[in-house]
């Protein structure tokens, strides 16, 4: 029901989260410019590349290029006003900015709660940006109070979201247990999370419209795992970290989605 059907006429997502691994310019441009020269012809994919916020204007507009798009990691909640230390939708779109990751568990972890996240993304989507809505239990457990868990971080994430605006965001099932480990978890694991997080949707939204909402994997992946989750039905994408800064084997993951 919530398999193959679900992807057809969507493109896939491949995101490269940066994090603070690059933290200079000089690196990102070269970077970006070793993940170009590597892109396949004929990308069929969605790239999206995500350097810390200090640096994703200034790459995006030397960035020569039109194959892959830019990100940053966060976004506030609030357009303007009294908010020392934040960074506005609008400031982030005005610099040629297309997408924002909102919380991630990293995120998650020093603070950002469901409702801030729920704010994060439906100001995102005012705005015109495309968040990418970061959602996974901390933990697994055996008795599957792992599943209560997400399906709450699911419902409360996207609280604010208006049902109309399903293609307007993607979601990443992205654990923190996943998350900076030595390998990813298998393919039939996500694939099962993924079918419960769009069951979810689908009891909020009606499943038409949770056919609309990609849902892209992040988690340890690598050139290895990204092959095995090309072919799982349901994955539509992926996020990657540290796997994202490497330029072959970042290239490996897109083209093992391109088939
Ligand atoms: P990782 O990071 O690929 O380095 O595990 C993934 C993530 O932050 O989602």
């Amino acid at each position: 029901m919530y398999g193959r059907s679900s992807t057809f006429g969507m493109k896939k997502l491949i995101v490269g989260n940066w994090k603070l691994y690059i933290n200079t310019s000089t690196e990102g441009k070269k970077l970006i410019h070793d993940i170009d020269k590597k892109l396949p012809r004929g990308l069929k994919v969605e790239v999206v590349l995500c350097p810390q916020v200090s640096l994703a204007p200034l790459l995006k507009s030397t960035y020569g290029g039109k194959r892959m798009s830019f990100g940053t990691q966060d976004v506030f909640f609030e357009e303007s006003g009294a908010h020392t230390g934040q960074v506005s939708p609008k400031s982030l779109v005005t610099s040629g900015i297309k997408y924002v990751i909102v919380g991630h568990a990293e995120r998650r972890a020093e603070g950002d709660t469901d409702d801030i996240v729920a704010k994060k993304a439906v100001t995102a989507i005012q705005a015109k940006l495309h968040p990418i809505v970061c959602v996974g239990e901390p933990v697994r457990d055996t008795e599957g109070a792992y599943l209560t868990y997400l399906s709450n971080n699911v419902t409360s994430s996207l609280a604010r979201i208006n049902a109309v605006d399903a293609s307007k965001f993607t979601i990443a099932y992205d654990p923190l247990w996943a998350i900076g480990a030595p390998q990813a978890p298998s393919p039939r694991v996500v694939a099962e999370a993924v079918m419960f997080i769009r069951k979810t949707i689908a009891d909020m939204w009606g499943r038409e419209r949770a056919l609309k909402v990609r849902i892209i994997y992040g988690g340890s992946v690598n050139t290895e795992s990204a092959t095995l989750f090309a072919t799982t039905p349901g994955i539509q994408g992926l996020l990657a970290g540290r796997a994202s800064v490497n330029a072959e084997e970042f290239t490996n993951i897109i083209r093992a989605f391109q088939k």
